[in-house]
């Protein structure tokens, strides 16, 4: 097979959302490798918008490999089960059944969260790409966190600055499971694989400089070095305030839709989907800075 070209895409266009965060990309067509010119204005959009949404992607998922490689190391999820065959870091996340056993993740992002905050160094970004949406639901949520922080009262910057949380992957496994029944029991092996970490509250993005508060109802257990009352206290009035409307783009998502945001900007969370409709898709995650 002749090797793909790498055409400049003359007229690649970053279109912003009215929102709180996004941007279409339009003019790229993301199953040929990228020329460094084409790279260099992608990267700066994921950086000024957070979000970025391709539409009708035909690609494969060795080509959404290809293209998360760019941005750095891939991360394996530790619920590898649900791995792609033959693609171990494609994340299927997915609410179909095939003979009884779930296919994918199917409630992943069910709270808000940054992805892997539980690990030392956790996501700098994570792509999805649609393989098929149902007709009514299952769009995704993201929270703009640098408006979060910079409409953070005063009081409560103060009380939150220089401060640290701890993160845990186990923080709601068990009430998910006891939702969602088909969820894995985790070996010790995956147990072991993601103990607890301490993660600043306010984090600084390591490559434009802004503040966002990086805590969340998903992974985030405690407030270290406060009381039990006034960490629990402090960490519900910090998510309470960091989902805001006003911080959230709500993605309906199209056929083909590839979406790639930035963790270390964003929270996440999914919709939702009526349980009686199909949805599937792939997701890779990129292995970001430890947060500082
Ligand atoms: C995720 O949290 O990565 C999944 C989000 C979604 O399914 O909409």
């Amino acid at each position: 097979m002749p090797a793909p070209t790498h055409a400049l895409a003359a007229d690649l266009l970053i279109r912003p959302f009215d929102a709180a965060c996004g941007a279409e990309v339009i003019g790229l067509d993301l199953s040929r490798p990228l020329e460094d010119a084409d790279f260099a204005r992608i990267h700066r959009a994921h950086l000024d918008h957070h979000v970025l949404v391709f539409r009708e992607m035909a690609i494969t998922p060795a080509q959404q490999v290809a293209f998360s490689r760019r941005f750095g190391p891939l991360q394996i999820h530790v619920l590898n089960n649900f791995a792609l065959p033959g693609h171990p870091e494609v994340l299927v996340i997915s609410n179909i059944k095939v003979d009884g056993k779930p296919i994918g993740l199917g409630d992943a992002g069910a709270y808000w969260h940054s992805d892997l905050s539980y690990m030392p160094r956790p996501s700098l970004g994570s792509m999805l790409h649609a393989q098929e949406l149902p007709a009514e639901g299952g769009d995704t949520l993201f929270a703009n966190q640098h408006r979060a922080w910079d409409a953070l009262p005063a009081a409560l910057k103060n009380a939150v600055e220089g401060r640290r949380a701890e993160h845990g992957y186990l923080c709601k496994y068990a009430e998910l499971q006891k939702r969602n029944p088909w969820r894995p029991d985790l070996t010790q092996a995956q147990i072991d694989a993601v103990p607890p970490v301490a993660q600043p509250i306010v984090r600084t993005h390591p490559e434009t400089g802004r503040k966002a508060l990086f805590v969340s109802e998903h992974f985030t257990t405690r407030v270290l070095d406060l009381p039990e009352d006034e960490s629990r206290a402090l960490l519900a009035e910090l998510f309470a305030h960091s989902t805001r409307p006003e911080f959230v783009y709500r993605h309906q998502w199209q056929p083909g839709d590839m979406v790639f945001w930035d963790n270390r900007s964003l929270m996440h969370l999914a919709g939702g989907t009526p349980d009686h409709l199909r949805r599937r898709l792939n997701r890779t995650t990129i292995e970001g800075d430890a947060p500082f």
